[in-house]
């Protein structure tokens, strides 16, 4: 079986893990041990932010930036409804209402007209997602959020290594967060960071981070332990540096990929707008025309032959049980998207062979 995704660790990440279990420091009371400190220096320093600050999930990274931008009960938060649950969990974790807004078909991600008409006097928020690793249209994000007020916290979870007019994810927000969910193009396992330039919000995160300690135990707000473990950190670490090779090659079975496929005129293949640079975190095509059920045959298919696809995102979040009372406007594109979409393994581990064997097996069962 080819993986949809699938961590790339080598003997680095093994020694990495083992000088830290030697050193004896596992973590520490404020979650700021050496090799946090350190992988958030150089994250930051990545994506060109000038704080970062690291926790145990991308989850956690979204909930605390939300806390950190004063988000509670009463707010609205508007975000697309085609992401994973957690951009609109943490919302409600908050206390404020999540407003789903719909997507542009072509980027799939949140269509910024659509955030302009969703805003109201309760509005504290907007959540664009960077999904699969293209960036949302952050100028026009920022522009609106500006008329309105408006907190910009990206949801970069699958973008490292994205870029949009030559910026990195959050250069146009307030908070960038991140993942390193072991499926990420880099990984800690599980873990996640929120980087920001704001001075005083990364003091209030990392407050938050630590049951809203400065000082240990001396809480002068409500927090959490969303501290990020050492070892996770000195993974990271090793992760970072190997990011651009492990983007390098996803970008190499992307094109493959395209290149074979676009013969398919039954394929909407993914594009990577002029000025976006795409982080290639999922190769997601869409059955054109399709219905749930054909798009679920061909994607059974697909298993069948040993590759593994995935569908991201069915159901959208706003026709999950749970999330249903939470409509409010029409999702056409969201829907449509979602009964469409499939996604071709295109990780760092698929070797240009393998790459060549997806599209063929697509082409045939096309
Ligand atoms: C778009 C998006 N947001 C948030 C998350 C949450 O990250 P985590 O799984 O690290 O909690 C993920 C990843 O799983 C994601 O893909």
């Amino acid at each position: 079986m080819i993986p949809t995704n699938a961590p790339q660790i080598g003997r680095e990440e093994i020694e990495a893990v083992v000088k830290v279990l030697e050193s004896g420091i596992l973590t520490t009371g404020l979650g700021t041990g050496p090799m946090v400190k350190k992988f958030e220096e150089e994250f930051a320093r990545f994506v060109k932010a000038k704080h970062g600050i690291a926790v145990n999930s991308g989850t956690a990274a979204l909930h605390m930036a939300l806390l950190a931008a004063g988000v509670s009960r009463g707010d609205e938060v508007i975000l697309p409804s085609f992401t994973f649950t957690a951009t609109a969990e943490t919302v409600l974790l908050t206390g404020a209402k999540p407003v789903f807004v719909d997507i542009d078909p072509r980027t799939y991600c949140i269509d910024t007209e659509k955030i302009r008409k969703a805003v109201t006097r309760k509005t504290k928020a907007v959540v664009p997602v960077d999904l699969y690793g293209l960036s949302a249209e952050m100028k026009l994000v920022r522009e609106i959020a500006d008329e309105h007020g408006l907190v910009v916290i990206e949801d970069a979870a699958q973008a490292h290594g994205a870029a949009y007019h030559g910026k990195p994810p959050g250069f146009y927000a307030d908070l960038a967060c991140w993942s390193f969910y072991a499926s990420k193009n880099m990984t800690t396992g599980e873990g996640g960071m929120v980087t920001t330039n704001d001075e005083e919000l990364a003091e209030k995160l990392r407050c938050i981070r630590s049951h809203g300690e400065k000082k240990k135990y001396t809480s002068v707000m409500l927090g959490h332990n969303y501290r990020m473990p050492e070892i996770e950190a000195a993974i990271g670490l090793v992760q970072l540096k190997k990011l651009p090779k492990f983007l390098k090659k996803r970008r190499r079975n992307a094109k493959i990929l395209s290149e074979r496929l676009k013969s398919a005129s039954k394929l909407v293949l993914p594009e990577e707008p002029e000025g976006f640079k795409h982080s290639w975190y999922l190769y997601t095509v869409r059955l054109r025309g399709a219905r749930a059920s054909k798009r679920d045959g061909l994607v059974d298919k697909l298993r069948k032959k040993g590759i593994g696809v995935g569908v991201y995102y069915y159901p959208p979040i706003h026709l999950m049980p749970f999330y249903r009372r939470f409509k409010r406007h029409r999702l056409v594109e969201t829907e449509k998207a979602s009964r469409q979409v499939f996604s071709l393994p295109v990780h760092p581990g698929v070797t240009p062979k393998q790459a060549d064997f997806i599209a063929e097996c697509v082409l045939q069962l096309l």
